[in-house]
């Protein structure tokens, strides 16, 4: 741990990334564990646009419920410490594939949302954006002042990524010379592969993840621990160095 925290308060340019396994501490289910989401609900049902067009009262009863886990849940120690190394301005940006608000909600301001954000209700038909702070009532089917359907606000299997989010995602990997890669499966691409920009411009990697994944190969310093308990130490020991430092 003193190796870590030493290499993230050395850090030129330190990113995260973050995938759900970084909120299910605050109580929100991941998707590929063994209580993950898609153990219990298959995701070309529920999160690809043929499945909305085909059932959207379907799709929408599960995003609702999602949106109900997510607006109700706090951020935990985790969130904040990526917060709080932000305000001491080593951690420059979150890049997360979660579609919650938890980042944000713990202090953070700069984030990159690659997968989209539940907060967010698009019109299928002119493209308007809501933004709201509680799920709609399902039925009826929610609908623009244009009485378009509208959808949730986040990425869909067979969907491309939000082009700008996507490109600024792939500057500050090519930036960075440490990241945290944790709580993801890095399986789901293009964001699996952030971490690969990383490496190949030799910088490190830093994964918080209880498991094996995709991209523990490369990872220079794997933590097996959850997010919270992981950050709680690195902390720990950021503080003991500063400390030191300046006495
Ligand atoms: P996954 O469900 O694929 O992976 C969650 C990861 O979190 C696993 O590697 C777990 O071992 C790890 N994990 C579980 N609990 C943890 C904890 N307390 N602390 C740290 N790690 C923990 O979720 P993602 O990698 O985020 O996309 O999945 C990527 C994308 O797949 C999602 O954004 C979503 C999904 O389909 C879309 O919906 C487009």
């Amino acid at each position: 741990m003193r190796n870590i925290s030493e290499v993230i308060v050395e850090s030129k340019y330190l990113t995260a990334l973050t995938g759900a396994g970084f909120s299910a501490e605050s109580g929100i289910p991941t998707f590929r564990d063994e209580d993950g989401l898609w153990e219990k609900y298959r995701a070309e049902d529920l999160a690809t646009p043929e499945a909305f067009w085909r059932d959207p009262e379907l799709v929408w009863r599960w995003y609702a419920w999602r949106m109900e886990k997510v607006f109700s849940a706090e951020p935990n120690e985790a969130h904040r410490s990526f917060a709080e190394l932000e305000k001491m301005g080593i951690l420059k940006t979150v890049i997360t594939q979660n579609v919650d608000d938890l980042h944000e909600r713990a202090g953070n301001k700069n984030i990159i949302h690659l997968h989209g954000r539940l907060k967010i209700l698009m019109c299928t038909k002119c493209g308007k954006e809501f933004e709201i702070n509680s799920p709609p009532k399902i039925p009826p089917l929610p609908r623009c002042e244009c009485d378009g359907l509208l959808r949730p606000g986040v990425v869909w299997f067979g969907e491309p990524l939000p082009e700008k989010d996507l490109r600024k995602a792939q500057e500050e990997a090519l930036k960075s010379d440490v990241m945290i890669v944790a709580g993801t499966s890095a399986i789901v691409q293009p964001a699996g592969s952030l971490p690969l920009i990383v490496k190949r411009e030799g910088g490190l990697i830093i994964e918080i993840n209880p498991k094996e994944t995709a991209i523990s190969h490369i990872a220079d310093f794997k933590i097996r621990m959850s997010a919270v308990e992981a950050m709680r130490k690195i902390m720990e020991e950021i503080c003991k160095l500063l400390n030191e430092e300046k006495s």
